[in-house]
């Protein structure tokens, strides 16, 4: 549905894109990560067809965003970064004016900005001037302007920035029912907000590709073992050096101990089998009481702050 081939993007003497190439599949919601100056922006940008890119290709819903941008434009709804509103028109003014600008006819224009205004939560809203609504109130506008006559591709830069937590919630949930009918792309420094939504994720840093997986194999791919957390009752030389001893254990180490005196330990496994049933299995039989047992995943932050920082290390 969407394919970026070689895109490349210079202001003038800075390059904010380099040769960047990816795909969106149709019905797939594609998380657009990398830290602040990437280039998510930029290529959001070209992607609608509000800007050219230097050189390189890409293709939108069948249409190339460089010979047929209008066409394009028809088939994309678009979140901006910075949305455009004019604040001396009310908001169901303004959308009917959006819906006007997007084709939809005089006769559906009613029910179909209706709709964006419940999906968007600003029906409360719809008499009141845009420049008096409060911020989180315009960032809706703006989703709600991008939702406006159902296009089949989303390009939604920070969609969740300046919402309330109840509203982030109901947004989310919003663009996962997007999922299947429509193709998104969305930017966003809320890394949980990525494994919740997106089926996959582009991590792009300095204007290129990091990475490009799910948040599950991104997950999988930087832990090179397992991680394991143990909370057990017993003398702690003991457990140190009996949970060393076991087949498959690497490492053990002592964390802490709970407010009741149990100690925390981490350990790091080998990948390949799950060692906690031998584990509690050992724990007891030593006759120590086991109080917690669980595998530690890594957390998308951590991920990505690996992957930034490592790809930052081999360009310095
Ligand atoms: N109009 C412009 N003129 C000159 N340089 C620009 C312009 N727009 C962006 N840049 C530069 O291009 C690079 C990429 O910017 P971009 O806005 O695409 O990043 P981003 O990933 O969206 O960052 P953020 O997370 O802060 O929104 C940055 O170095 C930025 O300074
Ligand atoms: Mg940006």
């Amino acid at each position: 549905m969407i394919e970026v081939e070689h895109l490349t993007k210079y202001y003038g003497p800075v390059t904010a894109i380099r040769e960047l190439s990816f795909r969106v599949e149709q019905g797939e919601i594609l998380g657009f990560l990398g830290p602040n100056g990437a280039g998510k922006t930029s290529t959001m940008r070209i992607l609608t067809g509000f800007m050219p890119a230097s050189s390189g290709r890409a293709m939108v819903a069948g249409y190339d965003v460089f010979t047929q941008p209008l066409e394009v434009r028809k088939r994309v709804g678009y979140l901006p970064e910075n949305v455009p509103l004019y604040h001396e028109m009310t908001v169901n003014g303004y959308l009917r004016f959006v819906a006007e600008v997007k084709g939809v006819t005089r006769r559906e224009r009613t029910s179909k900005v209706g709709a964006v205004m419940e999906l968007c939560g600003v029906r409360d809203m719809a008499r009141r001037l845009i420049g008096h609504l409060s911020k989180g109130y315009r960032q809706r506008v703006g989703l709600a302007q991008a939702l406006l006559n159902d296009p089949p591709v989303l390009i939604l830069d920070e969609p969740t920035v300046g919402l309330d937590p109840r509203q982030i919630v109901d947004i989310r949930q919003t663009i996962k029912n997007l999922r299947h009918d429509h193709t998104v792309i969305l930017s966003t420094h809320i890394l949980p907000e990525v494994s919740m939504t997106c089926d996959r994720v582009v991590i792009i840093n300095g204007g290129q590709v990091v990475a490009i997986d799910t948040p599950e194999n991104l997950m999988e791919r930087t832990q090179p073992y397992r991680s394991i957390h143990l909370e057990v009752q017993g003398p702690e030389d003991a457990v140190l050096a009996y949970v060393q001893g076991l087949a498959g254990v690497l490492t053990i180490t002592k964390e802490g101990a709970s407010p009741s005196g149990a100690g925390l330990y981490t350990l790091s496994t080998g990948k390949d089998r799950d060692l906690r049933p031998d584990l509690a299995q050992a724990v007891v039989q030593q006759g120590w009481q086991l109080l917690e047992l669980r595998e530690v995943r890594l957390s998308l932050e951590e991920v990505f702050v690996q992957l930034v920082t490592e790809e930052g290390e081999t360009h310095a």
